[in-house]
């Protein structure tokens, strides 16, 4: 453990930012790069605010200070003082020059923050992970995203060893040193956060493609791997120019460097990182090819892609003026990012799957310990609020915005945003301030939700009046409260709605006070605890469908009547809508399972759903969607004393109702026939094809088990690629069949060189529901390509069990979560970023039923009390047990 995870522990506000009281304008910096150790000269060009009187304050962690000159004067002992965090100077002034020389020690850096190696020490290279805060583990500087500076940055190392250097910005001359060393300088010409720093030495491949931007731009787009896999980043480099180009066209946004480098590495924290011209991906995010990526991996990297490429302007060229604005770049590129991969693929299946992540991650994180608001008012660790409530929620508030302002609206608010904060560092107001000024509308009630923490509930209700053909529909909305939140007000929830007759069809809207009378949609902004709209002119009483899209991130309740659902999940004519009343209806269905054991909304589901199956034309995907219920970790939300054994139990037996209703050999003839059909490639027809082909072999194993294993074998044998491989391969773990161990055994043998797919021969095996996971677990970190020290590994095994399998990890004598708070301790000293997020698989211990619950307690409360546990670990722990 470092000393710099022993620091004291302040809590950081919101309410405390001030403005830098110093400032770094050019910054240039020189690398004597090395494995064991590298030197780092830093010279920095000081300013000063004159309105505050501050000594010069620099943060550094865990440095070794070789020599330190202010303004060409080497400084004596007693003018400088530098503790754990801080580099303390006496006498700058404004101008000043600054010069420091540190040693880091690279291969030591197991915390994968700073500079640290990735791969072995032999063949591995070398790269830089900095944000939030790992700039200031490299040189001394202020590391806070509002200090923007000039970088040029120079790296000196051994030919052979490191014959491929990178930094962020243009190329800016190479040569050739005495000793077979060589260097390379870049300089970027946009000032930058220290968070955006980015370098990268060691043997590396390449590939490139020439790249024009729409304003004319030549633009050489290099992606950098090890040479063995160099072949498997071409579909990357295909994302990447559909980025660019889809950036160009729906933002206006281009490239504005002459080179743009994307590097992948095994060993990384995050997905990926947007550093200003270097962006740096974990592998998982950037390698793809068909022998072992599945379909949703390829969708993926796609995403990730883009995200970081939209980053260059929504984050880059606009900064966060600090940590608490996070969302503002994060909330807005992923906006960004879902737009552009519904415009890629299916716009309707892009929805459910974001909709279904953020009930999956953000609901149950807003409804526990951990609960925060979109823009956080204080944290202790700003690693720990890299969060889906920060990501998928901000992107949801973005859209609520978006949709209020429709997209004319948007982009002009959008083009302004970047006009008047290029080059800045700025905050959210300044977001929804933009984005009303260009459209002369007051955005600032809708800052509330970036404040307020939880899910709103909202609640409908709706009367029919025959006599006077009117139905009131009433919403009432309530947010529970959340830690240090007690009252919560009511927020603008806006509500798209329509309504539709019993044959199915959509019923023209006529609301008082609405402009566009007779359309079939329309969205009311429901911003009071209760309110009420009245349509007129109906002539019989109404199916209501509510919040289609998800125009809003809330819990819809009420409205639940099973034919009624039934008839949206048959009839709406959008993808989405039709997802949601199914989901909506099958919640039901499981809960009239559970309580009596059998009534109308499980018919009511199945029978929707045979329909459905039994219908040409409906996208295979969707379907397949269509046919899986909830999770179980959201279904657990739903409950005060969740026991995830028998929700396991419940599910399953709700899944089986729908195989019996669809009929075993209907089934089997379907399967058979997408088997015969599906052709290996990558378009849509085919990935729908597989993704419907897996669902129906995961219901045939509820039905008739011996058969399913048997087409299950026969998939994984003749798999064309790995979704189909994969699929099968679930399918034998998760049903314990006797083909299992041959597969699982001629899977780790197939891909012993491939770490990516070594990752999900773990997670796969972690997946067996019950009793038996733990064992499997217990044996699976003994094998010899486990490790603790690789962030993907540690997650394919702890993460996949803790998070995707309930049954398996939550079990009544509380083994599960002995094991995992024991290596949580042992990560924590060695990468408490990836120690900290794991740890958060436990945050709905409070809604456990009473015996689970007290041993999670027990476990956690353990944990809090070890010593020497790290800033980011700690903090998770004790807000968990509060
Ligand atoms: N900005 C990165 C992204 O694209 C995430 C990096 C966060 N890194 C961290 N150590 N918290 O979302
Ligand atoms: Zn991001």
């Amino acid at each position: 453990m470092s000393a710099r995870d022993q620091l004291s522990t302040p809590t950081i506000r919101l309410s405390d930012y001030r403005a830098p009281a110093w400032r770094v304008e050019r910054v240039e910096l020189e690398f004597e790069l090395g494995i064991d150790v590298t030197e780092v000269a830093s010279r920095l060009l000081l300013r000063r605010d004159r309105a505050q009187d501050e000594p010069l304050r620099l943060d550094g962690e865990g440095l070794e200070l070789l020599s330190i000159a202010l303004d060409g004067q080497p400084l004596p002992v007693d003018r400088y003082r530098q503790t754990e965090a801080e580099l303390e100077v006496d006498g700058a002034r404004d101008g000043s020059v600054l010069e420091t020389r540190v040693r880091l020690r690279p291969a030591q850096n197991t915390a994968l923050e700073g500079l640290y190696l990735s791969g072995s020490r032999d063949t591995g290279f070398l790269l830089t992970q900095c944000e939030a805060e790992g700039f200031r583990h490299i040189t001394f500087f202020h590391d806070r995203p509002d200090v923007l500076a000039q970088y040029t940055v120079t790296l000196r190392a051994d030919r052979s060893r490191f014959p491929v250097l990178l930094a962020g910005g243009n190329p800016d001359g190479a040569g050739e040193l005495a000793d077979g060393r060589h260097w390379a300088r870049f300089v970027d010409p946009h000032p930058k956060p220290s968070y955006l720093f980015a370098i990268v030495a060691g043997r590396l491949e390449r590939i490139a493609r020439d790249y024009r931007t729409a304003d004319g731009r030549a633009v050489k787009l290099v992606i950098w791997s090890e040479a063995h896999v160099i072949d498997r980043c071409e579909y990357a480099m295909d994302a990447l120019e559909r980025s660019m180009r889809w950036d160009e066209q729906a933002y206006g946004r281009n490239y504005d460097l002459d080179v743009f480098h994307v590097v992948a590495t095994h060993d990384f924290n995050m997905g990926a990182m947007e550093n200003k011209g270097l962006n740096v991906f974990n592998a998982k995010y950037l390698l793809a090819d068909p022998d072992s990526t599945t379909d949703d991996e390829y969708r993926a990297v796609e995403a990730v892609v883009a995200h970081e490429y939209f980053h260059n302007w929504s984050g880059n060229r606009v900064t966060c003026r600090d940590w608490f604005q996070l969302s503002l770049k994060e909330g807005l590129t992923v906006f960004r990012e879902q737009q552009f991969s519904a415009d890629m693929n299916s716009p309707a299946l892009k929805r459910i799957e974001d909709v279904a992540l953020l009930r999956r991650a953000q609901f149950p994180e807003d409804a526990g310990p951990l609960a925060h608001p979109v823009r956080p008012s204080q944290y202790s660790e700003i690693n720990n609020f890299y969060t889906a409530t920060v990501y998928e929620k901000g992107s949801e508030l973005v859209r609520m915005l978006a949709g209020k302002l429709g997209p004319d609206g948007f982009r002009r608010g959008m083009d302004l945003y970047f006009a008047h904060n290029d080059g800045q560092a700025a905050t959210i107001e300044d977001f929804l301030g933009a984005l009303g000024e260009a459209n002369g509308i007051d955005l600032s009630p809708y800052l509330a939700w970036y404040a307020q923490a939880g899910t709103p509930r909202l609640r409908a209700s709706g009367r029919y009046d025959a006599t006077r053909r009117e139905y009131a529909l009433t919403l009432t909305q309530h947010t529970p409260p959340t830690p240090g939140q007690a009252e919560k007000r009511a927020l603008p929830v806006p509500v798209k709605l329509a309504l539709f007759a019993r044959d199915g069809h959509m019923l023209p809207l006529h609301v008082d006070g609405h402009p566009r009378s007779g359309d079939t949609e329309l969205v009311v902004v429901a911003d009071k605890a209760e309110q009420q709209i009245v349509f007129r002119e109906v002539d019989a009483e109404p199916v209501p469908s509510l919040l289609r899209g998800f125009s809003a991130p809330v819990i819809l309740e009420g409205m639940d009547a099973a034919a009624d659902l039934a008839l949206l999940l048959r009839h709406d004519a959008d993808g989405f809508n039709r997802w949601q009343a199914g989901q909506q209806l099958a919640t039901c269905a499981y809960e009239t399972l559970r309580d009596h054991g059998g009534g109308g909304a499980i018919d009511a589901w199945c029978g929707a759903l045979a329909g459905l199956f039994a219908e040409d034309g409906i996208d295979p995907a969707l379907l397949a969607e269509l046919m899986t219920p909830p999770g179980e970790v959201e279904l657990a939300e739903r409950e005060r004393e969740a026991d995830p054994e028998r929700i396991h139990a419940t599910r399953q037996q709700l899944q089986q109702r729908l195989a019996e209703q669809l009929g075993g050999e209907a089934i089997l003839s379907r399967y058979q026939a997408l088997a015969r059909e599906t052709s290996a490639g990558l378009d849509a027809t085919s990935q729908a094809q597989r993704r419907l082909k897996r669902r129906l072999l995961e219901l045939l194993a509820l039905l008739d088990t011996p058969t399913a294993q048997l087409l299950a074998a026969q998939q994984y044998e003749q798999a064309p690629g790995m979704t189909d491989r994969l699929a099968a391969l679930a399918v034998l773990v998760r049903s314990d069949a006797p083909q299992a161990a041959g597969a699982l055994a001629h899977f780790r043998q197939r891909y012993a060189d491939n770490p990516l797919a070594l990752d999900k021969w773990f997670s796969v095996q972690t997946q067996r529901t019950g009793e038996p996971a733990l064992a499997i677990v217990q044996t699976l970190e003994r094998d010899a390509a486990f490790t603790l020290k690789n962030p993907n590994r540690v997650n394919s095994l702890y993460g996949a069990w803790a998070r995707n399998n309930p049954s398996g990890f939550h079990r009544t004598d509380g083994a599960g979560y002995r094991l995992l708070a024991e290596r949580l301790a042992e990560l924590d000293a060695l990468n408490p970023q990836i120690a900290a997020r794991l740890a958060t698989v436990l945050n709905g211990w409070r809604r456990l039923e009473p015996v689970r619950r007290a041993r999670a307690r027990e476990a956690i409360a353990a944990l809090a009390e070890r010593e020497g546990l790290s800033r980011n670990l700690a903090e998770i722990v004790r807000s968990m047990l509060h």
